[in-house]
This record gives structure tokens, C-alpha cells and sequence, in this order.
């Protein structure tokens, strides 16, 4: 690199060479730090370089511009040469790290391990979209519950056989406090908040202490719904259930529909759907080939009265979709407890 200097022969000369020192320092500097010390001893406060500027008040003035001008290209000669000095060192440094840690920019990245929903997720959503669609609306409820929501307000007193058949897990010793065995006491709590007519679902967990099998957890998923409105009949329920279970299933469905009896409804109804797993039966439809899946009814008036409603002006219809057990047929799932094993083996095949 040449620099035009300027002055007269003798002072070129000593800038020349000056610069030359300065350059031959700064190549042989090894790091960053000896870069800084070779600029500083010309550059600095104390270096060769600003000695020469103060020389500048005794020469002859017509030769001060020059001078300065000279001294000023000498002084940026020497920092772009310590700046492009330590360019050098930083991007050799760089390139030593790097191989140093295998480190290739040009790689692609490593691929990240995705989770996926769980398959009882996957429904709940797709569930919700559906009824949402017609017109319900999604609420949520508590899982601990009291007594009153879970069966006293769902015309099940406390001398009542049917409390028999939700084996219950009690949070206090009065047994006021219950794991909800369905999700049927968020009717109760949607009569409450919302103004009729309405219609509600809610998605969640049960508890149940029961022994556990293949269509048995102590921990399942129900939807619930509710419709209440004037004069719903039968027919509606049936109009409903049929929605429902086509846009489930999207496709014609074997299906029957029988008496069933729950206490919060009247009439009662169990409707079945042909077990996708057997001919002529297996554990999983306790060898009648049918499945328990929609149980469903008219709402009780005593339902509605608990509610905070009266039954001469409202009517309603619901249902209890278990949805652990649509999800099993939908997905040939043939054991409930593989559900919330937590088994990757299991969650990964969705
Ligand atoms: N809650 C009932 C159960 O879990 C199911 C049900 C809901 C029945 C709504 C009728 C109407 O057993």
C-alpha cells in the first residue's frame, strides 16, 4: 500500500518512514492487544505521530498546511492499518473456534422431536367445531364438586339407589366435596348462569372408583350437552343425536336406540352403536357386539326446578357422550387404560 505524502523530500521521507515501521509492528503484532500498543506508541497522545504534529508552530507558515495535511494521511495510513490488522485477527480467531468444534454453518439444523395431540384432544376439538356450528356453546365445569351439583341437583338424593352405581371418590369426610362422577352437574350450574333458551356442551374429565378393565378407568372423558328451550320433544333429541354421531363418524352408523334410566332424565335412553371390534362379541362390548355410547334423555322437571327453572314454560333434552369410548372406536383402541398411560408407544400412533 502507497500513500501520497506530502511536503518537502526530507519530511516525506521521515513520514515514509515512519509508516513503514508502523505497518512491519502492526503485521508482526500476534493478538488484538499488541495491535492497540503498536497504534498507540504513534498514534497516541505520547506516540512518534502526534510528536510531529507539535513540531508544526515552528516551521515556516507557508509549509504549515502541507505539513499538517502530511501528518493527518500518516496518522489514518497507521489506524486503518491497525483496523484492517485486527479484521484479520478476529476472523482468524473465528475460523480456529470453529474448527475447533466441528461447527459447519452449512449445515442444516438438527430436527426437532414434535409432539402431536392426544387423540382424546383431537375429538374434543373436532366435537366442539361441530356443535359449535349449531349453534352450542362450550362451557367447562369443576372437576371436584360439590354433592349437591353432582347428584343432589340431578334429582339423585342421598338415600338414592343410583348413587350406587357412580362409585365415588370423596374429597371430605361429611362428603360434601365428590370427584364429579359425570359431567351432568354442569347442567345444573349452565341452568344458573345462562338465560333460556340455550344450548350448552362440556367436555371433560370424570372420576369413577371403580376396578378397572378394558371399558373402565378410574379416569374417563364425557361431553356433555344440554338444550333447553320451549316444547323439545323426543324428536328433537333424536334429530340431535344423529347429527351428532354422522358428523363424528362421517358415515352411516349402525346404531339402536333402547330405555335407559338415569334420574335427571324422563324418558331415559341408551343408544348403542355396533362394536367395530367383533362379529359375535369381545371384552370390549362385554360380548353383546353393541357399545354403550350416547346415553341421553328429556330433562327432568326436577332438574329444571333445581336449576332455577320452571317446567311449565321450559323443556330440555341432554346427553352424556363418553368420549373415551368414541374415541376408542374411532381409533380401534382396544383397551380404555392405554388412554392416560402416558405410553409413547401409544401417543405416538397419532
Ligand atoms: N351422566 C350420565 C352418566 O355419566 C350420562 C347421561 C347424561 C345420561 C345426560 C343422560 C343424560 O352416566
Amino acid at each position: 500500500m502507497q500513500t501520497e505524502l506530502e511536503g518537502t523530500e526530507e519530511q516525506v521521507d521521515e513520514r515514509e518512514a515512519l509508516l513503514e515501521d508502523a505497518r512491519a509492528r502492526i503485521e508482526d503484532a500476534g493478538d488484538a492487544d499488541a495491535v492497540k500498543a503498536v497504534e498507540r506508541d504513534f498514534v497516541g497522545k505520547k506516540g512518534s505521530v502526534s510528536a510531529l504534529m507539535a513540531k508544526i508552530p515552528s516551521l515556516p507558515p507557508e509549509e504549515r498546511r502541507d505539513f499538517g495535511q502530511g501528518v493527518n494521511e500518516l496518522k489514518r495510513a497507521i489506524q486503518d492499518a491497525a483496523q484492517a490488522k485486527l479484521d484479520a485477527l478476529a476472523k482468524a480467531r473465528l475460523a480456529q473456534d470453529r474448527s475447533a468444534s466441528d461447527f459447519d454453518p452449512t449445515l442444516p439444523p438438527p430436527a426437532q422431536a414434535r409432539g402431536s395431540l392426544h387423540p382424546i384432544t383431537q375429538v374434543t376439538r373436532e366435537l366442539e367445531d361441530l356443535f359449535e356450528s349449531m349453534g352450542y356453546e362450550v362451557l367447562d365445569g369443576p372437576e371436584v364438586e360439590l354433592d349437591f351439583y353432582n347428584f343432589e341437583a340431578l334429582n339423585i338424593p342421598s338415600d338414592h339407589p343410583a348413587r350406587d352405581s357412580q362409585d365415588t371418590f370423596f374429597c371430605d369426610d361429611a362428603g360434601h366435596l365428590v370427584m364429579r362422577t359425570h359431567t351432568s352437574p354442569v347442567q345444573i350450574r349452565a341452568m344458573e348462569r345462562l338465560e333460556p333458551p340455550f344450548r350448552v356442551v362440556v367436555p371433560g374429565k370424570c372420576f369413577r372408583q371403580e376396578t378397572t378393565d378394558a371399558t373402565h378407568d378410574h379416569t374417563f372423558h364425557q361431553m356433555e350437552g344440554l338444550v333447553v328451550g320451549k316444547d323439545i320433544s323426543v324428536a328433537h333429541l333424536i334429530g340431535a343425536m344423529k347429527t351428532l354421531l354422522e358428523g363424528i363418524f362421517e358415515r352411516e352408523l349402525d346404531v339402536r336406540m333402547r330405555p335407559g334410566f338415569f334420574p335427571f332424565v324422563e324418558p331415559g335412553f341408551e343408544l348403542d352403536a355396533r362394536c367395530p371390534f367383533c362379529r359375535d362379541g369381545c371384552s370390549v362390548c362385554k360380548q353383546t357386539t353393541w357399545i354403550e355410547l350416547l346415553p341421553c334423555g328429556l330433562v327432568h322437571p326436577n332438574v329444571l326446578r333445581a336449576g332455577g327453572l320452571d317446567p311449565d314454560e321450559w323443556s330440555g333434552f341432554a346427553f352424556g357422550l363418553g368420549l373415551s369410548r368414541l374415541v376408542m372406536l374411532r381409533e380401534q383402541i382396544d383397551d380404555i387404560r392405554h388412554m392416560l398411560s402416558g405410553h409413547l408407544r401409544f401417543l405416538e400412533q397419532f
